[in-house]
């Protein structure tokens, strides 16, 4: 039977069909979503992909699935870079936690350099566009197969 993972989406990554494409790619979230079920299906996960602006959404969706022990893959959007809250839920997990990006904040401006989520994370991936979520998914699959 296939594991479910969380897949847990920030602010603004819902509107991705008009942020700036050359950092973000050219898929919209509905696609994304598409993407990143088909891509937990190849690892033999069913992805439960949630995307929301608020903060406090976010951290009672880290409750559920610590409480479940699900793993999570997230993507904190701008939350990475300054929510203690959001590291604080993280943190209660009790199955991995996987952060990606579809840009690579360490190239981009001075105040994306810092997640404050990643030293709780098993590990970070980003850069790769919707494929960040694509090797975070077989991440995943590697780490709880070990
Ligand atoms: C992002 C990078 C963040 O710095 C930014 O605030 C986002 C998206 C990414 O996926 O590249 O909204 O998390």
């Amino acid at each position: 039977m296939s594991q479910t993972v969380l897949v847990l989406n920030g602010p603004n990554l819902g509107r991705l069909d008009i942020r700036d494409s050359a950092l973000y790619g050219n898929l919209n979230f509905v696609q994304l979503v598409e993407f990143i079920s088909s891509s937990a299906i190849e690892n033999g996960f069913v992805a439960d992909v949630r995307q929301s602006d608020d903060e406090s959404q976010i951290i009672s969706w880290l409750h559920e699935a610590a409480d479940a022990k699900l793993p999570v893959i997230i993507n904190p959007a701008a939350f990475t870079h300054y929510s203690y809250a959001i590291r604080d839920a993280a943190e209660m997990l009790k199955a991995p936690l996987i952060e990606v990006h579809l840009s690579n904040p360490l190239a981009r401006e001075e105040f994306r350099h810092t997640s404050v989520i990643s030293g709780i994370a098993s590990g970070t991936i980003a850069g790769f566009g919707p494929s960040s979520y694509a090797l975070a998914l077989k991440a995943l699959r590697g780490i709880l197969d070990k």
